[in-house]
């Protein structure tokens, strides 16, 4: 817990779009007639026919809806590009930075709106039909940005797949939607190292006969096979696409992505995000937590896999007509000073990253900061985990040389945008804190009855209201999204996470409070980690957790029961990770694996997680009550190989 408080300075005060007077009254005009409100917002975005009414939402699962701008129609890709022509086409919409620093592109909006029209035109020449979905498993590059873009505008919609997924984890995702056209590239190059996206999509598909066709975009040029009939070379085929294509109406209501993320049960749920809300509310968030100005150049950092490359890479800033940058590459490639260079190269004066990368780049000191001059920042911000007091400090001094403002921002892939956050000209700001929520948005913390508490306390998040940016349904499963958000706690949207508020009404996210894990702010599902696991032959049961790391947030520990007879080989471990790193994904491999006879279980047979946290944290002080344990000499044995492997 840090006490240091740092004002908003005079001149932010003086000129930010909102400042605190402004944010209490708008908040409290958003919270007293929030249909009022968001009409207003929502005037930001081009309607082709305007709504007429604002909301319409139900949390009570027996009367279960949630609608925004119901009956409005609009295009999102017209929203991003076209109505930006007439003022902005020489503009520059997208700065390309390529893993290698000689690789450079910069996309007008002109330019974006040919491309984007040449891929949707693309993807109508391959039978691609308004709802359709479409399946993008692309790296960083230009046209993973065209071809999202591309879907919305002929009103498909896409699944990004992150390109560091596995073949089996992009296999059940094409399952799951049944997109019958995948996007790719013949590989991916990130750190200097190749990523085989074809060769893993081709893997991919042997488990998916119902897909048709497999655009293929070239990255490298690396030579790929090219399945006769079904595999497309894009750039081959869109040479010979015209640059217009009419943007589709679409109801406010239509679905405009899945997006799929780990919960804490079964396999990744697809989250659904719909058009209009969804737009509004990337744009307003955009514009009013960044503080975004018409001259900015900002750079978010995220990959289009996760919802930031979605709302803050993409759809926001497009839709304010923003210069955005786009990063191939890693903070560490080809030296550690990358952020930096690149913020000097196209003088970003927004940069917005995630926590562990600032801990990772902590680590070599202030030199490869202090080497470049980041004159242009005049803005930080964080996503993704719970950033600590000492690396936000160390963001804020060696990075933002105490002129920058730091917004934390708090959201998930649930909430299409932020919900908690500082505003730079308006909130004091307290390292470790995501501050306050944002206009319509009403946190409050309950106890595991769902007792409101107030004051000064900590909880479990709950939301008591809808805003436009929420999901609207786990794609196939409309139950599984009503079971999963709205039963915990009666009448609100529970988020899953734990939560601080300190006597200045502060909120301090704790991190989850389920069976989700968020390593390196990716976020993971312990199920997912222990099936992928099982999947093994050697292996019985296996049990996972998280424990605190230094730089990843947190870090995977795996406790792993063999199969009878299978002996522990010196190699095992590094098998298993390898395995887990092949079929789920590298980003899932566990940190520790630790054999064991037996797992803590309860005499229902239930696993006992939270001793294994303990031990994983090295914590076995006071594991708490044991008196539930069907056999207590399992953790005594426990807490010895733990000690033997640490
Ligand atoms: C965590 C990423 C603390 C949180 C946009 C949430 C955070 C989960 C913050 C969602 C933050 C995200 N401070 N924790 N500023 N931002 N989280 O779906 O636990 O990948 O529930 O969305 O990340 O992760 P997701």
């Amino acid at each position: 817990m840090h006490e240091t408080v740092i004002p908003v300075s005079p001149d932010w005060a003086e000129g930010a779009l909102i400042n605190r007077a402004r944010y209490e009254e708008m908040y409290a005009q958003s919270i007293a007639d929030p249909e009022g409100f968001w009409r207003d917002v929502a005037k930001r975005i081009d309607w082709i026919k305007p709504f007429t009414k604002v909301k319409d939402v139900s949390y009570d699962p027996a009367d279960f809806r949630i609608r925004w701008f119901e009956d409005g129609t609009l295009n999102v890709s017209a929203n991003c590009i076209d109505r930006h022509l007439a003022k902005h086409a020489d503009k520059t919409a997208i700065f390309w930075e390529g893993d290698s620093p000689t690789e450079m592109r910069n996309i007008t909006y002109q330019q974006l709106h040919d491309e984007v029209c040449r891929f949707a035109n693309t993807l109508l020449a391959h039978g691609v039909k308004k709802g359709d979905r479409v399946t993008i498993y692309m790296p960083m590059i230009p046209e993973a940005a065209f071809a999202m873009l591309a879907c919305t505008r002929i009103g498909a919609v896409h699944s990004v797949v992150f390109g560091g997924f596995s073949p089996d984890s992009l296999a059940g995702r094409i399952q799951d939607c049944g997109s019958t056209v995948v996007i790719t590239a013949d590989q991916g190059i990130r750190g200097g190292k190749t990523v085989p996206l074809k060769a893993n999509t081709d893997l991919a598909l042997t488990q998916c006969p119902d897909v048709k066709h497999v655009l293929v975009v070239k990255r490298t040029g690396a030579k790929v096979p090219m399945m006769a009939g079904r595999d497309v070379d894009y750039f081959e085929f869109a040479a010979t696409m015209p640059t217009t294509c009419k943007p589709v109406e679409m109801g406010a209501e239509d679905p405009l992505f899945i997006l799929y993320t780990s919960g804490s049960t079964g396999k990744p749920k697809g989250v659904l995000h719909t058009t209009g809300g969804y737009l509004v509310y990337t744009a307003f968030t955009h514009e009013v937590v960044f503080d975004y100005r018409p001259g900015d150049v900002y750079w978010c950092t995220a990959d289009v896999g996760w919802v930031t490359g979605h709302s803050y890479l993409l759809y926001g800033p497009l839709a304010n007509a923003a210069t955005t940058v786009m990063f191939e590459g890693i903070p560490n490639y080809p030296n550690v000073s990358r952020f930096w260079e690149v913020i000097d190269k196209y003088k970003v004066s927004i940069f917005y990253t995630a926590p562990t990368a600032i801990r990772a780049l902590m680590r070599d000191g202030e030199e490869p900061v202090k080497s470049t001059s980041r004159a242009s920042l005049r803005l930080l911000g964080t996503v993704g985990e719970p950033i600590n007091p000492e690396a936000w400090l160390w963001y804020h001094r060696v990075v933002g040389e105490e002129r920058c403002p730091i917004v934390d921002t708090w959201w998930q892939t649930e909430t299409g945008g932020i919900l908690i956050s500082p505003l730079p000209g308006a909130t004091d700001l307290k390292p470790g804190s995501a501050t306050k929520p944002l206009f319509g948005i009403k946190p409050e913390l309950v106890d595991s009855n769902g007792n409101i508490l107030e004051g000064a306390v900590s909880g479990n998040l709950v939301l008591a209201d809808s805003w436009p940016g929420q999901m609207r349904s786990v794609y196939g499963d409309h139950q599984r999204f009503i079971n999963t958000y709205f039963r915990t706690y009666k009448g609100k949207y529970f988020t899953g996470d734990g939560c601080r508020r300190d006597e200045d009404g502060y909120y301090w996210i704790t991190g989850r409070v389920d069976d989700v894990i968020n390593v390196a702010g990716h976020r993971l599902g312990t199920a997912e980690v222990e099936s992928a696991l099982v999947e093994n032959t050697k292996v019985a049961e296996a049990a996972v957790v998280a424990y605190p790391h230094e730089v990843k947030g947190q870090a995977i520990y795996a406790y792993v029961t063999l199969k009878a007879g299978q002996p522990v080989t010196d190699t095992l471990a590094d098998e298993l990770k390898k395995f887990v790193a092949e079929h789920l994904s590298p980003i899932a491999k566990p940190d520790v694996i630790l054999f064991t006879p037996a797992l803590p279980k309860t005499r229902s047979g239930k696993i006992m997680r939270r001793i294994l946290r303990k031990i994983a944290e090295g914590d076995t002080s006071n594991l708490g009550d044991t008196s539930t344990l069907a056999d207590p000499s399992v953790v005594s044995e426990l807490i010895e190989r733990a000690k033997q492997t640490s």
